[in-house]
């Protein structure tokens, strides 16, 4: 069916109080994951390619994605993650994406409006959603690290002006995650309170990245094959529930694929030394991932919202 657009599935999300994934994909295996999840749990979906994934897979990355997002049986948007300017925007526009992220976040607060209002007119001239960010995150952003002292959480009344200047359909709001798998020791803060003031007031779908659990069963399996991952931690299932209860209707996930996927991989070739055949490898490593993200979307609680 055609690829629905990241507003059909996210209005729909707030207005039924459940989560939606987006996941970042960059490969074949990644993206059949999170479809076969997807469709066995009958949960839409956003399929991710941040502009690092654009750089490594280029045109036919994308058309992979485009073209497995189609042929899915739930309904499915191609979105771009931190989009960082104009150009990228329209690039993904004109590849056929249907959703966009104009992150400008970094900006002062005149230029992220007068840049995110510059896209959501392109956007919406060609049936693209768009969303945006206000705050700061902690940890990478798409190529800015963000000392978590640095981490500016979004206020209310900013959001409410940015979004009403900027017609942006769905916005990132930083309330305390960051991107990565060490968000923080314990259990990291979220500012349930703030999601509810910004909820009160804005109607649009919330959207939280950095929202990967970490889980310590996949650290666990990633260290014991020879990993080295030291103090990782993530989203407690609970704040991801609380605060999709609140407003959140998009929820980032890139992490927790990723070790899945190196843990599998890292175990597959520590048991099977003489395998050399890389569907022998990548193929337990796809298994787990489509695992993991069932276990999201338990959370997210989209099962059978398709
Ligand atoms: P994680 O690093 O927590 O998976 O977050 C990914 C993300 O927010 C991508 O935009």
């Amino acid at each position: 069916m055609p690829l629905a657009t990241g507003l059909d599935i996210l209005q729909a999300a707030r207005a039924g109080k459940y989560g939606v994934g987006a996941f970042n994909t960059n490969d074949l295996e990644i993206t059949q994951a999170v479809l076969e999840a997807c469709e066995a749990a009958r949960s839409p979906v956003l399929l991710a390619l941040s502009e690092g994934a654009l750089k490594y897979g280029g045109k036919p990355l994308v058309d992979l994605v485009l073209g497995m997002g189609r042929e899915a049986t739930v309904p499915v948007a191609v979105h771009l993650d931190h989009g960082s300017s104009f150009e990228s925007c329209v690039r993904c526009i004109r590849l056929g994406f249907t959703s966009v992220m104009i992150d400008k976040s970094h900006e002062d607060e005149a230029t992220n409006i007068a840049e995110t209002k510059r896209v959501v007119e392109a956007a919406h001239a060609a049936g693209v959603s768009v969303e945006a960010e206000i705050g700061r995150l902690g940890g990478v952003e798409e190529h800015v690290v963000v000392a978590a002292e640095d981490a500016i959480l979004t206020k209310p009344d900013e959001a409410e002006r940015f979004m009403a200047a900027t017609g942006a359909d769905f916005l990132a709001v930083a309330i305390g995650t960051s991107h990565g798998a060490n968000k923080g020791k314990g259990r990291p803060y979220i500012d349930h309170k703030r999601i509810r003031e910004i909820a009160a007031i804005l109607p649009h779908p919330l959207v939280m990245h950095g929202a990967s659990g970490v889980p310590a069963y996949l650290v666990e399996r990633l260290n014991a094959a020879g990993g080295q991952l030291k103090d990782a931690s993530g989203i407690h299932e609970d704040d991801v529930r609380e605060a999709v209860q609140h407003g959140i209707a998009k929820i980032n996930t890139d992490t927790d694929l990723r070790l899945a996927f190196t843990a599998a991989v890292r175990e597959t070739l520590l048991a099977k030394p003489k395998e050399f055949d890389p569907r022998k490898i990548l193929g337990p490593a796809r298994d787990l991932m489509r695992q993991v993200v069932a276990e999201r979307i338990e959370v997210f609680g989209s099962a059978g919202k398709a």
